[in-house]
């Protein structure tokens, strides 16, 4: 079992890797494909990016390579030439880890290990790794391991039943019927139920906080992207906060929060969000969005895009197709998403002078370089309009004698609804952000916001 919380420091020998994105032509393949996220995007960057993901967790990639099959052959995936080339290159270059960037069932990885004399793994194994690496809190790590048991789960029930083929049903340890792998299994199963238990627990503690936050009259922006956008730079640009952010895909797992004053002098609660990514591993999938629960009580998402990628198109659709899956349908429509165009010190000439054109004829778009600085006046003057004119209602309660709030509420026209209880009025507010700014910065003791 995997431990994530008590990772060892990363080994100073990095194994030497080598990638392979596997590609299928197939008619039937193209199929079983989700044809939304996988429609264009080219072979040499989708080999870029397992590339990419080797890199985040320091592995040094010595070979990489597209193969382009017709057919699986299913004890290895790959047909027997490919698996002989690949033999010699790995050898030839002392390669100790392949990475294949599609699912192999356990079978094909067996095999391939022995084919290889080397280590293999597969995508849904790696991107595991790096989220592991990655959680930064005790919620993200216990959402990881729960993904890497269900995983091994997997695998250690398809193996048993291959072992026990094999052995003719006996096991070494344990009464009879049963097996190391059951056993394991059984641990397996065991540590899940822990795992869940501790999860259903972090669940309840981040209500309390998000509930504890509310009170606090801030409007909450999120960052959402693709993985390696630039959402940490911009996080760190924002808030001068020491948040860890690298060349790496999935330099964030787990929302991170900070407080940060606009120019306007509006405080709003920044929070930092998990890179997105095609193709996720189903097991992954429900980590993911729960660090993405954040998003959804979100005042503003901002959507923060790698506009000198060829493939930020097809990236921002895999964006707001989970937008749309958290139940954020149309953000741009609903008015809270701003598109944030970065990286625009690597782009030049006409598509810079074309950029520069849209971003001025349409609001929702701002152009900035996270990395150096450009644009971000715009950004935070943009999010403050944004917060500025958008009504919402809140409950709040205030003490009766303290006539001078009612009085206030009355006179900016902002009381849906009063009821009196004695020594204390209950109100429902509708307000702008900077009403409800104000309103705390003149009487925030004596309110209790609900
Ligand atoms: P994940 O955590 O993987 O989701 O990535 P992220 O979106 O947080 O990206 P991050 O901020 O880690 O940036 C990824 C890479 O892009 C880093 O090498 C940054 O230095 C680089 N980068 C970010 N913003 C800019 C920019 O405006 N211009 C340029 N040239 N590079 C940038």
């Amino acid at each position: 079992m995997v431990k994530y919380s008590s990772r060892p420091p990363p080994s100073p020998t990095l194994p030497r890797t080598g990638v392979v994105h596997v590609s299928f032509q197939t008619h039937k393949e193209r199929l079983e494909k989700d044809l939304l996220s996988q429609k264009g995007r080219s072979l040499s960057s989708r080999l870029e990016e397992a590339i990419g993901l080797a890199h985040a967790i320091n592995l040094e990639v010595a070979h990489s390579q597209v193969i382009q099959l017709h057919k699986v052959t299913p004890a290895t995936l790959l047909g027997k030439g490919n698996v002989q080339l690949l033999e010699g290159i790995i050898k030839g270059l002392g390669i100790t880890l392949m990475i294949i960037d599609h699912p192999l069932t356990p079978i094909q990885q067996r095999n391939l290990e022995r084919a290889w004399h080397c280590k293999v793994i597969d995508r849904t194994g790696l991107i595991i790794e790096i989220f592991g690496d990655r959680a930064r809190t005790a919620e993200g790590a216990l959402q990881v391991e729960l993904a890497a048991l269900n995983y091994q789960r997997s695998r250690l029930v398809r193996s048993w039943t291959h072992l026990e083929r094999q052995r003719g049903g006996f096991g070494f340890i344990g009464g009879p019927g049963e097996s190391q792998l059951e056993l394991d299994r059984r641990l397996i199963d065991e540590r899940i139920i822990k795992i869940k238990k501790g999860l259903a627990q972090a669940k309840r503690t981040r209500g309390l906080h998000r509930a504890a936050r509310q009170k606090v009259p801030f409007s909450l922006v999120a960052l959402v992207g693709y993985t390696n956008a630039g959402k940490s730079t911009l996080f760190n640009l924002m808030t001068k906060a020491n948040v860890f952010a690298e060349n790496l895909l999935f330099a964030t797992l787990d929302p991170t929060m900070r407080q940060v004053k606009l120019p306007s002098g509006r405080q709003i609660i920044l929070s930092d969000t998990v890179g997105f990514i095609s193709d996720l591993p189903t097991q992954l999938i429900a980590a993911f969005r729960a660090t993405l629960e954040e998003v959804c009580s979100a005042d503003l998402i901002l959507h923060i895009r790698d506009l000198a990628h060829p493939d930020t198109d097809y990236q921002a659709q895999d964006v707001y197709k989970v937008l749309e899956e958290l139940g954020i349908v149309h953000p741009i429509e609903a008015g809270v998403l701003v598109e944030v165009y970065n990286k625009v010190d690597l782009l030049s000439g006409e598509v810079l002078e074309n950029l520069e054109n849209r971003i001025q004829r349409d609001d929702n778009l701002v152009g900035i370089s996270a990395l150096k600085g450009q644009g971000i006046e715009k950004l935070l003057e943009c999010i403050d309009r944004k917060l500025g004119g958008r009504k919402e209602l809140v409950h709040v309660t205030v003490p009766a004698y303290k006539g001078e709030i009612l009085a206030w509420c009355y006179r900016q026209a902002i009381i849906a609804d009063r009821t009196d209880d004695g020594e204390i009025i209950h109100l429902t507010l509708n307000i702008t952000s900077e009403e409800r700014h104000k309103l705390q910065d003149k009487f925030g003791d004596l309110l209790n916001w609900q």
